[in-house]
């Protein structure tokens, strides 16, 4: 079987974006896959997190797994701080990375751009991100388009180490969806969907009150056209839309299309938010009671110990073969 491994930072809320790009496969690809999903805590501290909102996010996105139909029976679903040979891995795989190639990293970029002091774990969090993906030698993995950049430096790392060390780690694949890889801002088409936003009406939120999301739906920008048409490059706005109708319903894009053909976007937007509503209400409700259970903690032990078995594994053979003394 196929190793599948991905991972979420709790660093704000969960937002559709995040569904539509990562999680939908993370359910999907459990069935005929061994999946590792995290909540990548690590990373998240990589811009300053408030300690009790760090620990209600935590908390979130791992009942959020649960939710979206993630099944522990499955897949291992655990904190990444509970399985400490990633950290380890992560400090050998920063060794071997460069300066250079991690200043080319956009999300780096992006998120340093204008401060005045800007952390180093932020700049060697790719490097976390390779150990991530290389300790369990996973074959695919499914992430959002954003992070296309960060799996091609996983790629690179393991290709080094390989011819540095000798050939052990499995070369990762991003598995990336074709429509919605990158879901866009409610209120700009031109930036990402982004959980850390601080503009609440251009993001939906997967614990948004149904009103409001219908809400913001019905505010979201659109162009003046008035022609529900897939077209990302001329008609950003509306081709985002339809993608998140598209994936919280069974319609494709061309079926969209015909639906509202020669109408204008009053209906199409309403029926999104209706459709968008129906889709998060379930999601939310087993969210509630998976929260109510206290089933929580359970999952994420037996989660960790799975994973840490595997990490374990790794990280002694590559100590090994970088010339460590092992303890006898
Ligand atoms: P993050 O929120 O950065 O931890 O991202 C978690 C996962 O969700 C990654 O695989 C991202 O690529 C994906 N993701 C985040 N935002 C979006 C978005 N707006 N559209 C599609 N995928 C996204
Ligand atoms: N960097 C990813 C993001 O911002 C999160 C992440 C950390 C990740 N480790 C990972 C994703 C390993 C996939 C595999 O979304």
């Amino acid at each position: 079987m196929k190793r599948v491994l991905s991972g979420i930072q709790p660093s704000g809320q969960l937002t559709i974006g995040n569904y539509i790009g990562a999680m939908q496969n993370f359910v999907k690809l459990q069935h005929d896959h061994e999946c590792f999903f995290m909540i990548v805590d690590l990373h998240a501290i990589t811009v300053a997190q408030e300690p009790a909102a760090l620990h209600e996010q935590s908390e979130q996105v791992a009942a959020l797994y649960l939710a979206a139909g993630i099944d522990p029976n499955k897949a291992a679903i655990f904190m990444q701080s509970h399985v400490p040979q990633h950290a380890e891995l992560g400090w050998l795989m920063t060794t071997i990375s460069y300066m250079g190639e991690l200043e080319r990293m956009t999300q780096f970029k992006d998120k340093s751009e204008g401060k005045d002091s800007v952390g180093a774990g932020l700049f060697v969090y790719p490097a976390l991100m390779a150990a991530d993906i290389l300790i369990y030698n996973a074959d695919l993995i499914p992430v959002g388009d954003d992070q296309k950049q960060h799996l091609e430096l996983t790629r690179d790392l393991a290709n080094r180490f390989n011819h540095r060390f000798g050939d052990f780690f499995t070369v990762p694949q991003p598995y990336i969806p074709e429509v919605g890889a990158r879901i866009m801002s409610l209120d700009d088409a031109s930036k990402k969907m982004s959980k850390s936003s601080a503009v609440a009406g251009s993001l939906i939120a997967l614990l948004d009150d149904p009103a409001v999301i219908r809400k913001k739906i019905s505010r979201a920008k659109t162009d003046m056209e008035a022609v529900v048409k897939y077209d990302p490059i001329n008609k950003p706005e509306i081709s985002n839309l339809m993608s998140i109708y598209a994936h919280t319903s069974d319609l494709s894009i061309a079926e969209i299309e015909a639906k509202y053909d020669g109408q204008m976007y009053g209906p199409f937007k309403k029926d999104l938010a209706e459709q968008v509503a129906s889709f998060i209400e379930p999601l939310q409700a087993r969210y509630h009671e998976v929260r109510k259970s206290g089933e929580l903690h359970d999952v994420l032990k037996s989660g960790a110990e799975r994973a840490q078995a595997a990490a374990q594994q790794t990280l002694d053979e590559v100590k090994r073969r970088m010339g460590f003394v092992m303890p006898r």
